[in-house]
């Protein structure tokens, strides 16, 4: 967790004290265009560090970066941007929403408009839903008072609380400007496990079929991912709203890792620890992780999650 992380009881505290200045503040925003707060997206340079670094997510990149296009080229749009990240673990789910907020806010994760959730952290106790309701309803009104371009991270969805998503809804829809605060520039990423198996078994029988995984239908899978997340009560989109009003405009699937892309990201890290890439790390790397199926042992089960502490068993 960063900043946000250790902040957060501590300014929920002082939120009804600070509303007034929100006020202020949300005055003088709607009579200038002096809002941005440091809010200066780079989508070349995002393009191209996911070409080089991201491996064997072709819908990653075309998903992500068709919507922050269509998004970022409006200057008044219709509603928030709100991507929904699914994938089981290691497939990069977590580097890539840190990659993405570098690319729209120069301090990345640090950044004050910059907000992470985890439900561990932030929501442990399932006795105290309606209080987190009602204190994530206000960190969001507030935060997005102070900077309409705010970026907020969902991880961990699978672990949320079944319906406290849904108090957000207010926030995804094309609502009203409120108080001079536009929360339709928003970007909203959920990221979950949730729908890793329907988009692994997916990506398995198209393997089977003999076709590309560049060639998987983003339709069905998207349909698959919605549907399990759905019906699924430890999703955090159990009957959610979110999901039954379409409020999600960018289903994200993250497929399932290959040895050969193991061996890329073995690779990748070797280049970032400075060390000399050798054949034989490469390989013993990418063969001390289990693989499945059973039978045919395609994909990673820990997608690249482990190979930077495996490293140095092997060098
Ligand atoms: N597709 C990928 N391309 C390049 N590197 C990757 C990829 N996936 C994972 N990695 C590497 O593995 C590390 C761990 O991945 P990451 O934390 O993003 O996984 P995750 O999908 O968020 O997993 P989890 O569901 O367990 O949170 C990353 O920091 C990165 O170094
Ligand atoms: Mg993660």
């Amino acid at each position: 967790m960063g900043r946000s992380a250790a902040v957060l009881p501590l300014t929920l505290a002082l939120l009804s004290a600070a509303a007034a200045a929100w006020d202020l503040r949300a005055l003088r925003c709607s009579f200038t265009a002096d809002c941005e707060c440091g809010f200066g997206p780079d989508l070349r340079g995002l393009e191209c560090e996911l070409a080089v670094t991201l491996v064997g997510q072709p819908l990653v990149r075309r998903q992500l970066m068709e919507g922050l296009r269509q998004f970022l080229e409006k200057r008044s749009p219709e509603k928030p941007l709100v991507m929904s990240f699914h994938g089981s673990t290691g497939t990069g789910k977590t580097f890539v929403s840190a990659m993405l907020v570098r690319h729209l806010f120069p301090e990345g994760l640090q950044s004050p408009h910059v907000h992470q959730f985890s439900p561990i952290v932030h929501f442990p106790h399932a006795e105290h839903v309606e209080r987190y309701k009602e204190n994530l309803k206000h960190w969001i009104q507030g935060n997005l008072t102070n900077c309409g371009r705010s970026v907020f991270l969902f991880e961990e969805m699978d672990k949320m609380h079944p319906g406290l998503i849904d108090v957000i809804m207010p926030f995804l829809g094309p609502s009203w400007v409120v108080y001079g605060t536009n929360y339709r520039k928003a970007i909203f990423i959920f990221i979950s496990n949730a729908g890793g198996e329907q988009i692994n078994e997916m990506t398995l029988d198209l393997w089977r079929a003999h076709q590309d995984r560049e060639e998987i239908s983003l339709q069905d899978m998207e349909a698959a991912i919605s549907k399990a997340v759905f019906e699924n009560p430890q999703s955090g989109f159990w009957r959610s709203g979110i999901i039954h009003e379409h409020l999600i405009d960018f289903v994200v699937p993250f497929l399932p890792l290959k040895r050969h892309h193991v061996k890329q990201c073995v690779i990748n890290e070797l280049v970032q620890q400075g060390l000399e890439v050798r054949h034989g790390v490469v390989q013993e790397v990418a063969d001390s992780i289990p693989y499945f199926p059973e039978e045919e042992k395609l994909f990673s089960s820990t997608g690249c999650k482990t190979v930077a502490s495996r490293i140095s068993f092997f060098f």
